[in-house]
């Protein structure tokens, strides 16, 4: 690494696109580092939704009047542009209210199937929004829930993921990237060993769906899921991306309008998905901006933008090599952009809030994954996520005020 910044992706034209950027926190430049938390928002977004609400809208599939037909072609387009992000057909993306909620709704509605002795296999890696839901199994049908160890610099360990699988596996559900360490996992390793004992295979895509190219195809898993507010779009919307003969066999997650076929005193048919699992009116206006999130992000060079975030992410890392009172939680190789680290003798929530004194908004906490602070062996850690728009003079300024808070603790 020399410092220099890959040419093809020009940092300045990019910051320039999100309003916010312009903001000072404490009288400083804010140098936003809590992107894994939830991204800015480009005027494209921005833009996008207003003019939806200020120019045509209405509900979905339900009317026949103009504002109704433009509102729908444009909820429906924004399905497209999820196709072409993760190179899937329409109706293989279900519109969900965020990652969790899709993670939720395959548990739901796939657990209804599983019994007593089934076994989901996790990992030691995952955001509790992937825990949970499938601990609601194990507490309400009986399944039993295993979790895959990682490695101490916070790789999976496939040896031993490989020794968990076996001919009672139903489902396998991993991180692609990690919220804390930023492992990316070997996801067609995954697939192939999964598949290999007829378990169905569901990624937490919430943050590698912002930081690489994902193609649902050529990783051949049965579901992946993310947030649109990560990836530049949004809160309220996400996507549940599901392979058309699994889906097709799930009964409903909600009931309610615009799910069903017909319904009668004695009878209820369902719609086929993705409509199926969208019961109710969506988050209409959030599906547009995740469209023009995408739209936006899509005709990008993505592997420069990979390639300035990782050079971000090294620069920092650089720049606090040598301090003995930091620790990094996670360098496996070939991880994103986030660094999660503690500071000896400090509690993260002090770190955090030191830093924001300096302009600097960083996460602390457990970061939704307490058992992987557990496997660390610590109760909380600070972490700095990069996104696009994060410049090599913030991870400079980053550096130098985390040295700084320094004085506060030693
Ligand atoms: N899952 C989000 C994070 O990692 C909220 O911060």
């Amino acid at each position: 690494m020399d410092g220099s910044l890959p040419p093809a992706f020009d940092v300045a034209a990019a910051r320039a696109q999100f309003p916010i950027l312009q903001r000072k926190i404490n009288g400083k430049p804010l140098i936003y580092l809590d992107s894994g938390a939830s991204a800015q928002k480009p005027r494209a977004v921005i833009e996008a939704m207003v003019a939806s609400m200020e120019g045509s809208y209405s509900n979905v599939h339900r009317g026949l009047h103009t504002l109704a037909n433009e509102t729908t072609e444009a909820y429906e387009k924004a399905r497209e542009s999820v196709g072409r992000l993760v190179n899937a057909p329409i109706h293989e993306i279900v519109f969900t209210k965020g990652a969790t909620e899709a993670i939720n709704l395959v548990a739901s509605s796939l657990g209804l199937s599983l019994n007593a002795g089934d076994e989901i296999v996790i990992s030691e890696l995952e955001h509790h929004a992937n825990i949970i839901p499938w601990h609601f199994l194990r507490e309400r049908k009986g399944v039993v829930l295993k979790f895959a160890p990682i490695t101490d610099d916070g790789g999976l360990d496939m040896e031993a993921f490989h020794a968990l699988l076996g001919p009672k596996t139903k489902i396998v559900a991993i991180t692609h990237m990690s919220n804390v360490t930023g492992t990316v996992t070997d996801a067609a390793a995954i697939v192939a060993a999964a598949h290999a004992v007829g378990a169905k295979v569901l990624f937490d895509g919430a943050q590698a769906i912002v930081h690489q190219a994902v193609d649902v195809k050529a990783l051949g898993c049965d579901f992946y899921v993310f947030s649109g507010h990560k990836l530049y779009g949004p809160t309220g919307i996400g996507v549940l991306y599901g392979r058309a003969e699994v889906l097709a066999d799930m009964p409903p997650y909600q009931g309610g309008g615009e799910m069903i076929g017909t319904v009668s005193q004695e009878l209820i048919t369902y719609a086929d998905p993705p409509h199926r699992f969208e019961a109710g009116t969506p988050p209409i206006l959030e599906a547009i901006g995740l469209g023009a999130a995408i739209d936006w992000l899509l005709p990008q060079d993505r592997a420069a933008i990979a390639a300035h975030e990782h050079a971000v992410y090294a620069r920092a890392v650089e720049r606090l090599s040598g301090q003995n009172w930091l620790r990094i939680l996670g360098t496996a190789p070939g991880k994103g952009a986030i660094l999660s680290f503690t500071v000896e003798g400090a509690h993260a929530h002090d770190v955090a809030q030191i830093l924001d004194r300096y302009g600097i908004a960083v996460r602390a906490g457990t970061h939704c994954a307490e058992p992987l602070m557990r496997r660390f062996g610590v109760i909380s850690s600070a972490r700095a996520s990069f996104a696009l728009y994060n410049t090599l003079e913030e991870a400079d300024a980053f550096a130098e005020a985390l040295i700084k808070t320094r004085t506060f603790f030693a």
